[in-house]
């Protein structure tokens, strides 16, 4: 359940619905889908099955599966016992205006009814229905189960109160809704994106560039920008000290000079060719599965490097990141609980982008591992991002890995931890990670944590909070048979 969802109903479900339901199964949803085409439901399960893999990089909810997907031959079947409803079925108006009245007439009275419509007015879709108030737009982005924009645009008749709740479910999801305050057509991205397209259409038709040259002049320059700060503060910078002022002063000129059409070309046949033949030539031999796999693996390293910045879909990271976390493995200590020896805290399971090119989990992941365990224990003891926002967190100086056994794809993973040692600021830890259905030893560490300060740059004593907690566990731990490979050095027999 996530902000009163618990089912969330997909109406169409072709490269937008899929992606609906992929994000919403992640998250440990019940999804419904309906799509009246031939073969929907294998093609929708055949492709979320493709996502998985991308999405299990970002982590799974508790409780996420893909067996929580039902497929319902009608749309009233589908939307009956749904709490959210997105609506994904082509982009003409006659055929929303008349999916939505259906809708309105099968759906739940508090159900909440979105469009991912990527440019139709919501006053339009929402003509025909009893409960206009429900209806909104939610535009997402594909693939939706990675990107996180989803533009919120009210109709003329809904209600704040449906965009507060959609907004709520939405974030609850990963995602960074965007509340589009006036109603537009093509909202806001995909008005910018038009222009460029317009204009790239043009260039195309003029013969003047290939699709491939106008892809590697976005995608080796501004495209780069793009990732993490819109035009905006892309073009403040462009002006130097003096920022934006300056900057529209120097290129402000150029504004009357004929560098834009933005009126489109007209579609002929020869630019159609043009486009798909530039377009065919970039892909030769790659199939349509393969670019898919490289543009979410990219997507997901982009993201990923600009988590420790906090800009732009970083920041949704770390924000997914931590509400994943904290869903999962929010096992906190309380006040006269005796811990167990070894504390088992977490759960993990090896992701695809653990394993190296034998398919075996690469050694560079074990040490993810470990720190994902050590996260746990720093969870039971109560530091959080407040503790560290506070410049409080600990700094590991030493470390010993152990390997016994291979880990293989979506293996789940049992993770142990003890504590060896403890004074005013040091941690002497131990993690074994271990295979959770067999119980078997895959690897162990053992690492020496020392507490700082982070804004003062030195050591310093453990707060007393977190101190109380490990000393209860150390109190518990310092009694115990320490495991068996603890303490063991490098060295080779003489
Ligand atoms: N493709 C994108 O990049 C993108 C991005 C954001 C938003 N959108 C929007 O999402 C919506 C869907 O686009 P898509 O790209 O997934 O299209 P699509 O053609 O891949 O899927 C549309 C699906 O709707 C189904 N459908 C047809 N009639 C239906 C009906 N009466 N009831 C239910 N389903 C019906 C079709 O069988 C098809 O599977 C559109 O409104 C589009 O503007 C698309």
């Amino acid at each position: 359940m996530i902000e009163g969802i618990g089912t969330l109903a997909i109406v169409g479900s072709g490269v937008i619905g899929a992606g609906w339901a992929t994000r919403c199964l992640a998250w440990g949803l019940d999804v419904v889908a309906h799509d009246p085409a031939p073969g929907a439901e294998a093609k929708l399960r055949d492709a979320v099955a493709r996502a998985w893999p991308a999405i299990s990089q970002l982590g799974l909810a508790a409780g996420a599966s893909q067996e929580r997907l039902r497929f319902s031959e009608t749309l009233a079947d589908a939307i009956g016992d749904a709490d959210f409803i997105q609506e994904s079925a082509p982009e003409r108006i006659d055929l929303k205006r008349k999916i939505h009245a259906q809708i309105d007439a099968a759906a739940k009275p508090g159900a909440l009814v979105a469009s991912s419509s990527s440019g139709l007015l919501p006053t339009e879709i929402q003509a025909d229905c009893s409960r206009p108030e429900r209806v909104l737009i939610g535009h997402p982005f594909n693939p939706v189960y990675l990107l996180p924009l989803v533009e919120l645009v009210a109709g003329k008749k809904t209600v704040p109160e449906s965009i507060e709740r959609a907004r709520a479910f939405y974030a609850g999801i990963g995602m960074h809704p965007l509340h589009v305050r006036k109603e537009v057509p093509a909202y806001l991205s995909d008005r910018l994106q038009e222009a460029l397209w317009r204009e790239y259409l043009h260039l195309v038709a003029e013969g003047v560039a290939t699709t491939d040259e106008l892809d590697q002049a976005m995608a080796y320059g501004p495209g780069l920008r793009w990732a993490f700060w819109g035009t905006g503060m892309v073009f403040h910078l462009a002006g130097g000290e003096a920022g934006m002022r300056h900057m529209l002063e120097q290129f402000g000129p150029a504004l009357k000079l004929p560098w834009t059409k933005l009126e489109a070309p007209e579609l002929t046949e020869s630019l159609i060719d043009r486009m798909v033949e530039g377009t065919q030539a970039q892909a030769a031999g790659i199939t349509i599965a393969q670019l898919e796999s490289q543009r979410d693996n990219a997507l997901i390293a982009v993201m990923r490097a600009l988590r420790p910045f906090g800009v732009g879909a970083g920041k949704t990271m770390a924000d997914y990141e931590a509400r994943m976390f904290e869903a999962v493995q929010s096992k906190r200590w309380q006040p006269g609980e005796t811990p167990d020896a070894p504390l088992s805290l977490a759960e993990g399971f090896v992701r695809p982008d653990w394993l190296d090119y034998n398919q075996h989990m690469s050694e560079a992941f074990f040490v993810t591992a470990i720190g994902e365990a050590s996260d746990a224990l720093f969870r039971y003891i109560g530091i959080d991002e407040a503790y560290r926002a506070a410049g409080h967190s600990f700094f590991t100086v030493e470390s010993h890995l152990n390997y016994y056994d291979q880990g293989h794809l979506n293996q789940a993973l049992a993770y142990e931890t003890w504590i060896l040692g403890l004074d005013a600021k040091r941690l002497h830890l131990y993690h074994a990670i271990l295979d959770r259905d067999s119980g078997k030893t895959l690897f162990t560490a053992e690492q020496m944590l020392l507490h700082v300060d982070g804004k003062a740059g030195k050591a310093a004593s453990i707060l007393p909070e977190p101190k109380a907690v490990l000393d209860a566990i150390w109190a518990v731990h310092r009694n115990a048979e320490p495991p068996a490979d603890a303490g063991r050095r490098i060295a080779m027999q003489r």
